[in-house]
């Protein structure tokens, strides 16, 4: 297997740590070598620190080199918080938010989820898996290594599990890791309208087992909102799901304040996502059980609402994460440097913090902390090398990629 070695690194950004990072001071710290180098063999980094300590350690002669004088080496990026398996699209949905429209206005319309779940339910597997492989061919050129995929286009079980099976077949075709959420509570079907809980009763007894048994899914997500499932639901079937080995996950506090990032704490959830509306308490629980606090806001921008508080987070000690929510409604964006952006500007993060919420705590929020997300020996070599001096130059080349190569694996997996 081959043995690749990346020298010279203007600013080699490691982001050492094998799990969440809490607050100001860790999310801060990003572990920047100067004049970096890192040595992979088999897919796993086996070395990382100066050139000149990397080359006295290792025979040079058996690599082959990327010099890298001049850029910014970081992890590959975690995209923690996607739907990227979908068919049919919702252009026209957009065109009438354009207008005036809100997301709930077109949801109680009959748009919304429940318009990608026909367009899920129409397309055939292969049809899924096709659209999936380029959309992560996409999400690569931006330097995601490792990405969240949720089902919750079927919300019933044949169309749920074609889904779980697309996201399968993705990560075994497709260079990225594809990390698997079951989200059948994702809006609740015509046939059950008023009667949450009845679904979720429908969930646990006909397509929970089924995921778990079959291991097609390493965690369960729900839609906790006004208008969809409760806070007692959601207890209801995270708990389950935890029974049968899924970790949990919460669309949380995103419309209204509902107490899902309480419920997060509550239940050890992995991470409570969205969270526009999360309460001083609930971020402040959230920091205390250690859930991952996942901002998106790119789908904060997309509906104009404001922005996830992401800056009070850290500041409370939250480990806070990144992602693009990449979906065909809400957020139809697989843009690292357009997040990048927002979560500088508008959630008031740091450059450095960001970074932090794209890569270790990404990848903390998907339960992966101690095999991706930083540039650390024994883990998978998932690593970037940006065509700028500094890791400063991301948020500063405004909506662009710094994204020169990616290196999967240990392996290049794109050249710009
Ligand atoms: O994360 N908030 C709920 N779910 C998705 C929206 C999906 C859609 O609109 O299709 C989200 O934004
Ligand atoms: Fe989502």
């Amino acid at each position: 297997m081959e043995k690749l070695l990346i020298i010279n690194a203007n600013e080699l950004v490691t982001c050492s740590g094998s799990a969440a990072k809490f607050g100001v001071e860790a999310m801060n710290d990003l572990g920047v070598i100067e004049n970096g180098a890192i040595a992979m063999e088999d897919g796993i980094i086996t070395h990382v620190g100066t050139t000149e300590e990397v080359m006295s350690q290792i025979n040079a002669d058996e690599y082959g080199v990327i010099d890298a004088a001049g850029k910014a080496v970081t992890p590959g990026f975690v995209d923690s918080h996607t739907h990227f398996i979908f068919g049919g699209y919702r252009a026209d949905e957009y065109d009438w938010r354009l207008r005036g429209l809100s997301y709930v206005e077109i949801m109680e319309r009959g748009g919304g989820i429940i318009n990608s779940v026909k367009g899920t339910e129409d397309a055939s597997l292969e049809e899924l898996v096709d659209l999936g492989l380029k959309r992560l061919d996409s999400m690569l050129s931006f330097g995601v290594t490792t990405v969240e995929g949720k089902s919750g286009y079927g919300l019933y079980k044949d169309t749920e599990l074609k889904q779980l099976e697309a996201l399968k077949i993705c990560d075994e075709r497709h260079e990225l890791d594809v990390v698997k959420t079951f989200l059948g509570a994702h809006s609740v079907p015509k046939e059950y309208k008023g009667r949450g809980m009845d679904f979720i009763d429908y969930t646990i007894e006909e397509v929970l087992p089924v995921v778990a048994e079959n291991k097609l899914a390493e965690f369960c997500d729900i839609f906790c909102e006004d208008k969809v499932f409760s806070v007692e639901e959601s207890r209801k079937l995270l708990l389950k799901a935890q029974e049968l080995g899924l970790k949990s996950k919460i669309h949380a506090d995103e419309i209204v304040q509902l107490g899902g990032s309480e419920l997060a704490a509550e239940i050890g959830a992995t991470s409570a996502d969205h969270l526009l509306q999360a309460s001083d308490e609930g971020i402040k629980a959230m920091a205390e059980a250690g859930v991952v606090a996942t901002c998106l806001p790119c789908t904060a921008f997309s509906l104009k609402e404001h922005y996830a508080r992401a800056r009070y987070m850290v500041d409370q000690g939250c480990a806070v994460a990144v992602a693009t929510d990449f979906n065909p409604g809400s957020c139809h964006t697989e843009s690292i440097p357009l997040a990048i952006a927002l979560s500088t500007l508008y959630m008031g993060l740091t450059t450095e913090e960001t970074i932090t919420a794209l890569t270790i705590n990404g990848a903390a929020a998907v339960g992966r902390a101690d095999t991706v997300g930083s540039l650390d020996v024994g883990k998978k070599a998932d690593v970037i090398v940006h065509e700028f001096p500094s890791y400063k130059f991301l948020p500063y080349h405004i909506g662009v990629s710094t994204v020169e190569l990616v290196i999967k694996n240990g392996q290049v997996a794109f050249v710009k």
